[in-house]
């Protein structure tokens, strides 16, 4: 058998997901079962199908093992459980989520938005326990793992269901840092997380952008930032990942000066 490229298999603890390129449709079974060979905890191997809605959810095909759709996963020395039919999750973000836990400091209020079963927040607020860590999430489903998760890793997070364009004005000049892991469509909640900003805050931006082009995301935020009468200074940037031949997902993080 061929070699496995390592990229294109993502596993959650006991369950692996795959990306089949066409020509690996008709060997699927073959490449889940060497996964499951190899790697003993894994119970299911499903095909990862595409990323659809508001709640970036996935449809799913089993291609070996048990019909398991909980996931019992480990980042970063915390622990998730979660649906994969019924939230979204990505173990190729866990750099990112140590990255920003690390820089936070002991007392700050940190915002999290599209906050999903709770990755970043629990992460953060493991380092923050004198502060305090709201996460603002839509999808149901993805507050009631996170809730979970929070009373399994033994710490406080304030979760908020709902839309963070309605659920922010609760949050007005509240943050020392936000979080805003929306790479699709987080330019549409610029105004809201410059509105939640208190003066200094971090913004940790994640966005779509061109090969080559994160300049323009740059001039975007600016722009944003201009029309509601507050100055960014940008402090650090970094490709998280490639998305397609033509695009990547970013990380911009910003300052807030109000
Ligand atoms: C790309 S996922 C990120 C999830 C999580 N931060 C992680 O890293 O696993 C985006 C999340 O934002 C949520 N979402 C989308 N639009 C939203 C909105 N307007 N308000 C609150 N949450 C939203 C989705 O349900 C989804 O869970």
């Amino acid at each position: 058998m061929k070699m496995i490229k390592l990229h294109s298999f993502e596993a959650f603890g006991n369950i692996a997901l795959l990306k089949l390129k066409p020509e690996e449709k008709s060997r699927a079974k073959e490449i889940a079962n060497e996964i499951m060979k190899v790697n003993k905890r894994i119970e299911a191997v499903f095909e990862k199908l595409k990323v659809r809605g508001r709640y970036r959810t996935r449809n799913f095909r089993l291609i070996a093992g048990k019909r398991k759709y909980l996931a019992n996963y480990k980042e970063n020395g915390c622990f998730f459980v979660f649906d994969i039919r019924k939230v979204y999750f990505s173990s190729r973000l866990s750099y990112e989520r140590k990255r920003i836990a690390e820089q936070v400091k002991d007392g700050e209020n940190v915002l999290v938005l599209f906050a999903g079963v709770g990755p970043y927040a629990i992460q953060i607020a493991k380092k923050n326990k004198k502060g305090k860590v709201v996460a603002i999430e839509l999808n149901k489903w993805a507050c009631y793992y996170m809730q979970k998760n929070i009373e399994l890793n033994k710490v406080n997070v304030e979760v908020v269901q709902g839309d963070v364009k309605k659920k922010i004005f609760a949050y007005r000049d509240f943050a020392d840092r936000i979080v805003a892991p929306l790479p699709k469509s987080s330019y549409k909640f610029l105004k809201e997380i410059l509105l939640a900003a208190k003066n200094n805050c971090i913004v940790h931006y994640y966005s779509f952008s061109k090969k080559g082009k994160i300049e323009e995301i740059k001039k975007v935020i600016e722009e944003e930032a201009k029309k509601n009468k507050v100055k960014v200074d940008f402090i650090f940037e970094r490709v998280v990942r490639g998305y397609s031949p033509k695009e990547d997902i970013v990380v911009i993080d910003f300052v807030v000066r109000k």
